[in-house]
């Protein structure tokens, strides 16, 4: 927790497709809310693929028609974001173990750190965002589907563990 704000942190590989369109459609869910004061939200990659850049344009194109405006620069998972934010939350198992492993030894750490689609009530155990990088137009819009489901779920959850 940040200034009493309640920090979320999305989390993939690049940090060019999924995590920056998860940081911003949650944006705008937390924004129709008027809650964006209560918030810190942000996004992040754990390798250093794409460090600097801008998020992918199929990311940018699929997401604008549906009216959600992301903008970010990749950056890779810090220490700091270990303290800075209340969940860290992966796409997939694999970033979700890279999270883990990278993870500040020797002390308890405060953070929720999991998958962001156990949020979505709908979805199974264990399911995942899938990595949209190497395949078609399609993909991009099936990502924005689940992400869009499972930031429901966690503004839900959000309000309701924090009385927001
Ligand atoms: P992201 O997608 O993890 O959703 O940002 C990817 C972006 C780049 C690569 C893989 C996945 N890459 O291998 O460069």
């Amino acid at each position: 927790m940040n200034d009493g704000k309640v920090g979320v942190l999305f989390v993939c590989l690049g940090n060019i497709c999924r995590s920056p369109l998860a940081e911003a459609v949650f944006r705008a869910e937390v924004q129709a809310a008027g809650l964006l004061e209560h918030f810190e939200i942000d996004s992040a990659g754990t390798s250093n693929y794409h460090i600097g850049e801008s998020p992918d344009p199929r990311t940018i194109r699929s997401a604008a028609e549906r009216g959600v405006h992301v903008r970010h620069r990749a950056r890779q998972l810090s220490d700091e974001d270990f303290d800075q934010f209340d969940y860290i939350l992966a796409m997939d198992h694999e970033n979700l173990a890279r999270i883990k492993h990278r993870a500040p030894r020797g002390r308890t750490l405060g953070a929720h750190i999991g998958l962001l689609r156990a949020f979505d009530g709908d979805s199974d155990d264990g399911a995942e965002v899938p990595d949209p990088y190497f395949g078609g137009p399609r993909g991009f819009e099936t990502v924005h589907d689940l992400v869009e489901r499972a930031c429901r779920g966690l503004l839900a959850h959000v309000r309701e563990q924090n009385g927001v």
